[in-house]
């Protein structure tokens, strides 16, 4: 399973790709917000750093207008894919940046209908927001192992983003049904690396060792 990170900080992103296993990063406008940059600045730093896709979302609701500024995104950087929300106008707008070679992964996916739609218009990749479903008392992870079965009868291209991801147990979750991606938020990233017992373990060896050398 690929791992990206779900942020636009470039702090964390640099901190997490240090670590070598990261494969891609998401941004979406929240996360842009809260970084007080432009979303140009923020997906052309990420693309100095990271070697893989970068998601770029667009503000245009119309097809004609997602067009446009998924075509100025494209620009910046080979890497860089354009995010679109789910509707109709995100599925006439994936045909024609798909047609010309630019890749989009469309967010905001909450059912595998829809799933389905944006694969058949030519999205490289959809978004179910696991976390958000199960905010409402529904299967996030029963939604994209319904998506994950239905790509795969059909032989879809389409890779699939588990997004709003909250915890460690979201994400074992998924690689368990075989998901292509997913997008992490730093601080669960960071969750996963710790374990008590390997803390406890690490200093263990630490302590039995030196008392050996004073021997
Ligand atoms: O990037 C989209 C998604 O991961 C947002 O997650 O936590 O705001 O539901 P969240």
């Amino acid at each position: 399973m690929k791992i990206f990170i779900d942020t636009a900080n470039i702090e964390k992103i640099k901190e997490i790709n240090d670590w070598g296993i990261l494969d891609g990063v998401t941004t979406n406008p929240s996360l842009i917000a809260k970084e007080g940059k432009d979303l140009k600045t923020i997906v052309t730093e990420i693309s100095k750093i990271v070697d893989g896709p970068i998601s770029a979302e667009v503000m245009s609701m119309d097809a004609e207008g997602m067009v446009k500024e998924g075509r100025e995104l494209a620009k910046i950087h080979p890497n860089i894919n354009i995010k679109l929300p789910m509707c109709v106008e995100t599925l006439k707008a994936t045909k024609v940046l798909s047609s010309e070679g630019i890749k989009v992964n469309v967010t905001l996916i909450f059912s595998s209908q829809q799933a389905l739609l944006a694969a058949k218009a030519g999205a490289a990749f959809v978004s179910p927001f696991l976390g958000r479903l199960d905010d409402i008392g529904t299967d996030g992870i029963q939604l994209i192992a319904e998506i994950m079965t239905i790509f795969n009868n059909y032989g879809f291209n389409t890779q699939v983003i588990a997004a709003s991801i909250r915890g460690p147990m979201h994400v074992s979750a998924v690689a368990q049904i075989g998901c292509d991606i997913a997008t992490i938020p730093y601080d669960v990233l960071k969750k996963m690396i710790e374990h008590p017992k390997t803390s406890e373990g690490i200093a263990k060896f630490i302590a039995d060792y030196e008392k050996s050398q004073k021997n």
